[in-house]
C-alpha cells in the first residue's frame, strides 16, 4: 500500500513508518517544545522510542493515564504542560492516550474548570479559543478514532460518570497513521478496538440526522470491518488487514459527527463504575440494541447488508453475522461474564438516557427501556 496524504477531516499521514516524520510534523505546526502524551501500557513497548528518536529535540513524556482516563489525569498532564513550558502535545496511543493528550493541549490555557466544556449545547463558546495549544496524534490502536475526533471522554471521579469535553480545536492538526504501531496490540484489544470502529459506523449510519458525508464513510467503514477485523485478529502481522482497520477507525470517528445510540449510552456507565474496556462493552450491547431499534433501522440494516454482500439481505442475516462476528473474536455474549453484578442497573439506565450519545438512537428510550436492555444483556436474552 502506498503513503498517502488526505487532508478530510484533517491532515491524515498515512503510510507505513510515517512516524520517522514526527519531527516535520512538529516545524509544520511550529511545535518547539512538544510534551509527549501516552499510557502506562505504551510505554513498555518500543513505540515511544520510536517518536522520541525521530525528534531533534530531548522532551518530556506523561504517562499517568487510566485506562478510562479522569479528569484528574488531564489536570495532572496540564500541571506537567506548564511547568514543563511545553507548546504543543503528541498524543500517542488509544483511546485513553490520544484522549488525555487532546485534553492537555486543550485545557492548558483554560481557566475554568474541565467540566465547564461538557458537550452539551453551546459550552464549547466558553473556551479561550487563543490559547488552545496544536495537536498530533499518533494512533496505536485501531478502534477510538479519537484521532479525527473533536472531543474526549474523561470519568468525572466524583461523579463516576463519564463526560465528553467537546471543542471543535481538540481536533488533531497532525494525524499520523502508521500501521506498523498496531502490530503489536494483542488479539483481544485488536478484537475490542475493531469492535469499537463497527460501533461507530453501525451507530452513525443507524442515527437520525441528515449527513450524507457521514453516511458513506460509515457504510465503508462497516466493509472494511467485514472484511479485516477477523483476519487482523488472526494475524497481527497482516499489514494490509491492519493499515485497512487503522484507516476504519479514522474513518468511524469521523462518521460518527452524525451521532452515536445506545450502545454507547448503555457502554459509557459500565466502563465509569466497572472500568471495563470500552470497545468490549460496546461489542457486549450491540445485538440487543439492534434488535430494540429494529422497527426503525431494518431499511438501513438490509441496505448495509446488501453493500457488504451477506448471504442474505436480511435484519436478521445482518443480526446472525454480528453474533457469528463476536464469536469468531471471542467475546462474550453476555454483560454478566463482563461485570457480575446486577444490582445498579436503575443508577446506571439513569446515566444511560442522560448520555448525549442516546440523542442518536433511531429508536426512542426511557430509562425503563435502558434498564431492561441493560437485564436482558445480562440474561443473554435477544
Ligand atoms: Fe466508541
Amino acid at each position: 500500500m502506498e503513503n498517502m496524504n488526505w487532508n478530510y477531516p484533517t491532515p491524515i499521514w498515512f503510510g507505513l513508518d510515517r512516524v520517522k516524520e514526527i519531527q516535520i510534523a512538529c516545524d509544520n505546526l511550529d511545535i518547539k517544545n512538544p510534551l509527549i502524551v501516552t499510557d502506562p501500557g505504551i510505554l513498555k513497548t518500543d513505540i515511544i522510542d520510536k517518536v522520541v528518536s525521530g525528534l531533534n529535540t530531548k522532551t518530556n513524556i506523561y504517562s499517568d493515564v487510566k485506562g478510562n482516563p479522569t479528569g484528574k489525569n488531564v489536570m495532572d498532564g496540564v500541571s506537567d504542560f506548564k511547568l514543563g513550558n511545553h507548546d504543543g502535545v503528541i498524543a500517542v496511543g488509544g483511546g485513553s492516550g490520544m484522549d488525555t493528550g487532546k485534553g492537555i493541549a486543550f485545557m492548558a490555557g483554560q481557566e475554568r474548570p474541565l467540566w465547564d466544556f461538557e458537550d452539551i449545547s453551546d459550552y464549547w463558546t466558553r473556551a479561550n479559543t487563543k490559547n488552545i495549544f496544536p495537536i498530533i496524534a499518533v494512533p496505536t490502536t485501531a478502534g477510538t478514532g479519537s484521532e479525527t475526533g473533536r472531543a474526549g471522554v474523561f470519568t468525572n471521579e466524583e461523579t463516576k460518570e463519564k463526560k465528553i469535553i467537546f471543542h471543535p480545536k481538540m481536533m488533531p492538526s497532525i494525524v499520523i497513521l502508521d500501521p506498523n504501531l498496531t502490530i503489536a496490540l494483542p488479539p483481544n484489544l485488536t478484537a475490542f478496538t475493531g469492535m469499537d470502529v463497527l460501533a461507530h459506523c453501525l451507530e452513525a449510519y443507524c442515527s437520525p440526522f441528515f449527513h450524507p458525508l457521514s453516511q458513506g464513510i460509515a457504510l465503508e467503514g462497516i466493509s472494511i470491518v467485514k472484511e479485516y477485523l477477523v483476519k487482523a485478529f488472526n494475524n497481527p502481522n497482516d499489514i494490509e488487514s491492519r493499515s485497512n482497520m487503522l484507516v476504519g477507525s479514522a474513518m468511524g470517528s469521523t462518521a460518527f459527527q452524525k451521532g452515536l445510540g445506545a450502545i454507547h449510552s448503555l457502554s459509557h456507565p459500565v466502563g465509569a463504575i466497572y472500568n471495563t474496556h470500552h470497545g468490549l462493552t460496546n461489542a457486549v450491547f450491540m445485538p440487543y440494541v439492534l434488535v430494540k431499534n429494529k422497527n426503525d433501522i431494518e431499511d438501513k440494516i438490509i441496505a448495509i447488508s446488501r453493500y457488504i454482500n451477506l448471504r442474505q439481505y436480511t435484519f436478521d442475516s445482518f443480526l446472525e453475522w454480528i453474533i457469528k462476528l463476536r464469536k469468531d473474536l471471542l467475546i462474550p455474549h453476555t454483560l454478566k461474564e463482563l461485570i457480575e453484578d446486577d444490582s445498579k442497573f436503575n443508577t446506571m439506565s439513569k446515566m444511560a438516557l442522560d448520555d448525549p450519545s442516546t440523542g442518536g438512537n433511531p429508536t426512542k428510550l426511557s430509562q425503563k427501556d435502558f434498564e431492561i436492555l441493560y437485564q436482558n444483556a445480562y440474561d443473554g436474552k435477544l
